[in-house]
């Protein structure tokens, strides 16, 4: 399918999903869970489809939270399984679409086996020049944003910075996604209007778009909501709204 560029107006680089609701879609159709994070999967291969066919360069989904393992050791391990299988089964497709996959989160915490695939799939697509595609696995913001003080402190300790030099883009450098657009549009799937400890450092000037949709229904016409409402965000980055307009109306 050819290019979509129907958004060019104002189109996120950047999008970010939490993909929330599969155990509900499951429980609706009397399925157990695994089931709702199968169905999950595949809304999931939809939105990366969906976002390279629209130019989009980023996209980053929540995949495994670090509060995740606190679920019964059976969907634990059940999700695992998943994520091997997923990885053998999409890994080529999506080098065929050009997606450069990364992971992030403490991917230590998971078998060797599943680290290994994870590693493989970094290493070849490492190259691709399309969509970035990033899979937040093992992931917390304040695990996260803790991980970049760690770094920065080492930094401080071996005398490489001095601690003066410690400002907001320097966080930036050392925190997930740098090198990344900042997310433009957050997109939450099933009903709840939290961000669950995804990116809270991140976030801080992201659009918020929450939907009821569960996450395996979530399909193009949900995108194509979640895009039409980013459209008609006015992003003020802390500048006035007649600024904003001004400086539009100077760049048009
Ligand atoms: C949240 O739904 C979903 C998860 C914790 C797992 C997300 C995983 C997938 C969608 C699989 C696809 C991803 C990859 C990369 C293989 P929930 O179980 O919390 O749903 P509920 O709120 O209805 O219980």
């Amino acid at each position: 399918m050819g290019k979509d560029n129907t958004q060019e107006m104002q189109k996120p680089k950047h999008i970010v999903v939490v993909m929330d609701g599969n155990g509900r879609w499951a429980k609706k159709r009397f399925m157990p869970r695994t089931a709702g994070h199968k169905a999950g999967v595949n809304a999931t291969r939809e939105l990366v489809k969906a976002c390279v066919e629209k130019s989009i360069d980023a996209l980053t989904i929540f995949a495994f939270s670090s509060e995740n393992w606190k679920r019964p050791d059976q969907e634990v391990s059940s999700l695992m399984e998943l994520f091997l299988t997923t990885l053998q089964s999409e890994v080529k497709e999506l080098h065929e679409q050009s997606v450069r996959m990364c992971f992030i989160g403490d991917v230590g915490a998971f078998s060797e086996k599943l680290q290994n695939k994870i590693r493989q799939a970094e290493d070849l697509t490492r190259d691709n020049t399309g969509m970035c595609l990033s899979i937040a696995v093992n992931y917390g913001g304040r695990w996260d944003v803790a991980n970049a003080c760690k770094i920065i402190a080492e930094k401080v300790e071996s005398g490489e910075i001095k601690s003066s030099d410690v400002n907001a883009e320097l966080v930036n450098q050392h925190v997930a996604l740098a090198g990344l657009p900042e997310p433009d549009l957050f997109i939450r799937t099933g009903g709840d209007k939290r961000i669950s400890n995804f990116l809270i450092w991140q976030l801080a000037y992201t659009e918020l778009y929450f939907t009821d949709a569960l996450w395996p229904d979530f399909d193009r016409n949900e995108l194509d909501q979640a895009l039409a409402w980013f459209v008609n965000r006015q992003r003020r980055f802390g500048k006035t709204g007649d600024q904003v307009e001004q400086a539009n109306k100077v760049n048009c």
